[in-house]
């Protein structure tokens, strides 16, 4: 090549050249569950068709991960001493409350039950991080794996841990944490209280007085609350270290945290260089339906589709609701494609079919898709915001109800209480969200802001993982704020400073103004005892 006489013309092609693709890089991968597995699993398979080798350290007793399931990934196996039983138990007993007790419950009663929740779920994970760290055969082979990072969504516990003993770097991958405490206490994020409204306190980024006082408040009682529950995970740390240690500080070293939202989803906010946004990593155009939906979905002619699911998580729900809902659905022109695993209702219409399973994304896709009934969960709406169609907020439970409220507040969906909900409010909603052209609009635009960037949310995500390890981590998108004290980052030292400074000052002017006045007024005091004497 012409090129290549020039020598330094050519050390910046073979530079390039391995800018652009990493070989042979060596990615381990934290455990996950539920819809957060679905999630990460396009990234590990696009990093294994860059090249990459993806090792997922999987647990004896997991819900959705199995060694059996074909992947080209490989896994490295971890023993826990939960059973499944107990493992199953804890998530049903999660749920039952999350959608029924708590609807009867006061405020403190539901606070109370959290802590509860939260501090088993803590003990639960601290079990699961004991299966890898307390485990010298796990261990070894970690060490012997000589991995360039570790990914992990650090809802499961310990990632950070487990990366500080490798000597790897780490990157996150974070849906959200309650009032963004994580991002914001260890991961030095800004966040004012007064236009970032907290995940989970379901309010916009437009806030009357009385809200952002909420908000403010549910920050700082999240805070306290958050250092109090990681207390049990800097115990669990500081014991295996033999010297004391600190999750939050040990999570201020994360080169990279790819957060799982996007603007078409979230409000604007600061974030700094190592915080990246990608929402929407699963989403992908639809496939083919399978024969026997495609011939169902065709015979809705003009009317089109509603798909129709609560989740995964939600398996069956009571007859009562059951009814409620398919007597509403019955009445519209559309076919309803509803995920459901319970008993058939009785009064379910001849255009609804009840599957166990549905290719959503591929329904969604599909041009005849009118309308989403969605239970709020980020998965779904991002599949919904991908393929444009407007959306039927049912919540449940976790962030699913402040979900909604982002979605409904860019006009792209309306929303209905679960519990609460008759036929006719459902009905009422559907028919709006389906005709009323204000929905499909607002759901268009946000899918444009979806489509429109450099690189796909996935490819993105890819990139940075890349990054990190070609650069050995990301360091020097690390902000200084994580080497200050609280006062020093809010500059109250400063401020104290030049306070005092001026109030020195003024006391001084005060002083000597007095003592100005004092001689003056002394003078003429002076002058007139003169004067009088003189008379
Ligand atoms: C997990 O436990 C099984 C026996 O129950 C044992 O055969 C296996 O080696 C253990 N795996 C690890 C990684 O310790
Ligand atoms: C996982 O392995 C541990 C240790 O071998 C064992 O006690 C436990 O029952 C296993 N759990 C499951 C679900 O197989
Ligand atoms: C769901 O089904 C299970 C068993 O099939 C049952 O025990 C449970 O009560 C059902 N839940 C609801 C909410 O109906
Ligand atoms: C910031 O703190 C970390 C550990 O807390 C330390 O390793 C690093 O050297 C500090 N950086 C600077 C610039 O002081």
């Amino acid at each position: 090549m012409r090129l290549c006489e020039r020598p330094s013309v050519c050390a910046l092609m073979v530079l390039c050249a391995a800018a652009v693709s990493v070989h042979g890089g060596n990615v381990l991968v934290w455990y996950t569950e539920g819809s957060h597995w679905i999630n990460l699993k396009p990234v590990l398979e696009t990093l294994v068709d860059k090249g990459h080798g993806v090792t997922v350290l999987l647990p004896n007793t997991s819900l959705y991960m199995s060694a059996s399931e074909p992947s080209r990934y490989r896994y490295e196996p971890f023993n826990t001493s939960i059973t499944m039983d107990g493992f199953d138990e804890f998530l049903q007993a999660f749920l039952h409350f999350a959608i029924y007790e708590s609807t009867h419950m006061s405020y403190l009663q539901i606070f109370a039950r959290l802590v509860e929740q939260i501090n088993m779920d803590i003990e639960l994970q601290l079990r699961y991080l004991d299966g890898v760290l307390k485990s010298p055969s796990v261990m070894a082979k970690l060490r012997e794996g000589r991995y360039d990072v570790l990914l992990a969504d650090p809802i499961y516990v310990g990632s950070e841990m487990v990366a500080e003993m490798l000597d790897i770097p780490l990157v996150f991958t974070l849906r959200f944490s309650v009032a963004h405490t994580m991002e914001r206490l260890c991961g030095q994020l800004p966040a004012p209280p007064s236009f970032v409204p907290g995940t989970l306190i379901k309010l916009t980024d437009r806030m009357s007085f009385g809200e952002r006082l909420s908000n403010f408040l549910f920050y700082a009682s999240q805070d306290m609350l958050a250092a109090w529950f990681w207390k049990d995970i800097d115990g669990y740390y500081t014991e295996y270290r033999g010297k004391p240690t600190s999750m939050c500080e040990m999570i201020g070293r994360v080169d990279i945290w790819l957060i799982r939202t996007y603007w078409d989803f979230d409000f604007p906010r600061p974030f700094l260089p190592n915080f990246k946004f990608v929402g929407g990593i699963h989403c992908r155009p639809a496939k083919p339906l399978p024969q026997e939906i495609e011939e169902f979905v065709q015979s809705s002619g003009e009317d089109g589709i509603v798909v129709f699911t609560l989740g995964s998580v939600i398996k069956n729900i009571s007859a009562d609701r059951a009814n409620v809902i398919a007597s509403a659905l019955a009445q519209v022109p559309q076919k309803v494609l509803w995920r459901y695993g319970g008993k058939k209702p009785e009064t379910l219409g001849s255009n609804t079919r009840i599957y166990n399973w549905i290719p959503q994304n591929d329904l969604l896709g599909h041009p005849k898709a009118k309308a989403f009934i969605t239970h709020g969960g980020t998965n779904g709406i991002y599949e919904a915001i991908y393929h444009g169609v407007p959306m039927l907020g049912i919540p449940m439970f976790a962030d699913q109800p402040d979900n909604m409220v982002h979605i409904e507040a860019k006009g792209a969906a309306r929303v209905l209480h679960y519990n609460t909900m008759q036929s006719q409010d459902l009905l009422d909603a559907l028919r709006t969200v389906i005709h009323e052209p204000s929905y499909k609009e607002s759901v268009m635009r946000l899918s444009s802001i979806h489509h429109d960037r450099p690189l796909s949310p996935r490819d993105e995500a890819v990139f940075w993982i890349e990054f990190t390890m070609r650069n050995k981590g990301a360091r020097h998108l690390r902000v200084q704020a994580h080497n200050l004290t609280w006062y020093q980052y809010h500059s109250l030292d400063v401020i104290l400073l030049l306070l005092s400074v001026g109030l020195l000052l003024t006391l001084l002017l005060v002083k000597s103004c007095g003592f100005c006045v004092g001689r003056c007024c002394g003078r003429t005091r002076n002058m007139k005892n003169s004067k009088s004497k003189a008379e």
